[in-house]
Formats: structure tokens, sequence, C-alpha cells
């Protein structure tokens, strides 16, 4: 599939049932009409600009930048999401999730090419209940983009072979898990497309600080879904997806005094018993 066909799915491999299968689409989707007629008034929208507007939408689905546009207002869908949720800190899953990962095997090594750009990290901590409990055979998923700049995806930009830098890993007999990787580089998303150009236009960079994406799934626990941030970012303020939480921006620690040796990130995660 082209990395357009693949963008156009909003979840690549995943079956979503058609919209008039939601019980609310009444609900939501007639408020949503009702308040883009509301700033058609307000701001005197000319015809002109009504047409602008159906070009934009026709030049989005044909860029397959429809799930890049709509990760911009992800970070409310995972507010509303979560916002009574017990486990650690959720973020958004962003639009370049592919499932089919390969399943690591211990020492966990991310999947990378034999020159892969980028420093040495490594990545560890553990996955509990929220009252510490270690939960034992957890799956993490991890994907992040590579060191180049701005940083690429593989499965979704040119140039890197399938699912590099993605992998899963399965915590230990104490809940634990150690994840040898590299550090990714701040990544912006497509700024010559529609989605970067109407960015551009409202006067907004197209940056996304560097992030570790992490799914984690356990029987018997609600999946969490979150990102890793590093301090000193220069794009945790102005994140063009709006998405960065300050428990989730972490230290990058150096593993010992001698300076050639691999940066360090620790984070322990919590998730919380599935719902009865
Ligand atoms: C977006 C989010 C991501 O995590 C990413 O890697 C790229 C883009 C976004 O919200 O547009
Ligand atoms: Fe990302």
């Amino acid at each position: 599939m082209s990395a357009g066909a693949q963008a156009m799915q909003s979840r690549p491999g995943v079956e979503i049932p058609d919209i008039t299968a939601n019980p609310r689409v009444v609900e939501v989707v007639q408020p949503l009409i009702d308040r883009v007629q509301e700033v058609i008034q307000e701001k005197n929208v000319s015809y002109d600009e009504w047409h602008h507007a159906i070009h934009f939408m026709i030049d989005l689905a044909n860029a397959g930048e429809v799930p890049l546009l709509m990760a911009l207002f992800e970070a409310t869908v995972d507010e509303v999401a979560n916002a009574a949720s017990a486990s650690s800190t959720t973020a958004i899953e962003g639009p370049y999730y592919v499932p089919g990962a390969p399943m690591l095997e211990p020492p966990y090594v991310m999947p990378q090419r034999p020159d892969e750009p980028g420093e040495p990290l490594v990545f560890s901590g553990a996955v509990t209940t929220p009252a510490g409990q270690p939960i034992v055979g957890a799956l993490l998923d991890v994907w992040h983009a590579d060191a180049t700049v701005p940083g690429t995806y593989s499965n979704i930009h040119p140039g890197q072979p399938d699912f590099n830098l993605r992998g899963k890993l399965k915590t230990d007999e104490q809940g634990r898990f150690e994840l040898t990787t590299i550090r990714p580089t701040p990544y912006h998303i497509p700024d010559q497309g529609p989605t970067g150009r109407l960015l551009g236009a409202l006067g907004r960079h197209s940056w996304r600080p560097a992030h570790i994406h992490v799914k984690i799934s356990a029987d018997g626990y609600q999946p969490l879904t979150t990102q890793l941030y590093f301090q000193g970012d220069e794009f945790l303020d102005s994140d063009v997806a709006s998405a960065v939480k300050d428990e989730l921006i972490l230290p990058l620690r150096p593993a010992g005094p001698n300076t050639d040796s691999h940066l360090t990130l620790r984070y322990d995660f919590q998730l919380a018993p599935t719902r009865r």
C-alpha cells in the first residue's frame, strides 16, 4: 500500500463501521453542522470562501491527509476519553500507529538499520496497578520516528524498512521492561501538503517535539495509549498537535560518567483494572 493510501485509512488494518451505525450521529453531527452555519453567519463567509473550503477538503482527501488534519483534534478526544481514568497519564495515538509490529525477544532491542542514525537510548521502567502492584506480561507496543531531521516514521514515509523502530515487548516477572533504541528527533508534519499549508497560513509551525509512542495492554486492565517527551525540547510549548502534558516530559540521563555512554529514559506506567 502506498504511503498516501495507507494514510487515507483512519486505522490501517482496522475495520471501523460506517458513521450511520453510530446511535449518537444526530446528537453530535447536527450541532456540528449548526456551529459551522453560525460561523458562516458571524464571519460573513462569502461564496469564494465557501469554494475555498470545498477545494481544501478535496485536496486533503487526495493527499491522504484526512487522518493528519483530524489528529489536530485528537488531544481533545484524548482529554474527554480519559478524564476519569485511574491509569497513568494518556496522550494521543497520532496518525502513525501501525498494527502488526514484530514481537521482540529479550534482551529487547528496537528493529533498526545497521547504520541507524541517532544516539543510543535505553528506555526502561515498570508497568503496575495504581497501587503499585507489578503487572507481569503486560504488552508494550512502542513506535517512534527516526533521528533524521525532521524525523520520519517507517511504513508511512519512504526511506525506512517496514517496521523499523516499531516493536512489541512484554514486562518481566517483576513487571519491568528495558528496551534499547535510539533517541528520536523532533518531527514535523508534511508542510507542503494541504494541512501544512493551512497551518502556515494560520501563522503556525508544523513541528512536534521529539516523542516515543507507547500502547500498553494486559488482561484485566484498561489499555493505555501515551507518549513520552524529553526535557529541553524546543517544541514542548508549541506542539502542532497540542498533545504535550507536563507529567510526560522526562529527563534523558547519561547512563554513567563516561560521556560516550548511552542515554537513559525511565518511566513507570500504571494501568487501571477493567471497569465492570
Ligand atoms: C501528529 C501526531 C504524532 O504523534 C505524530 O507523530 C505526527 C503527527 C499529529 O497530531 O498531527
Ligand atoms: Fe508521533
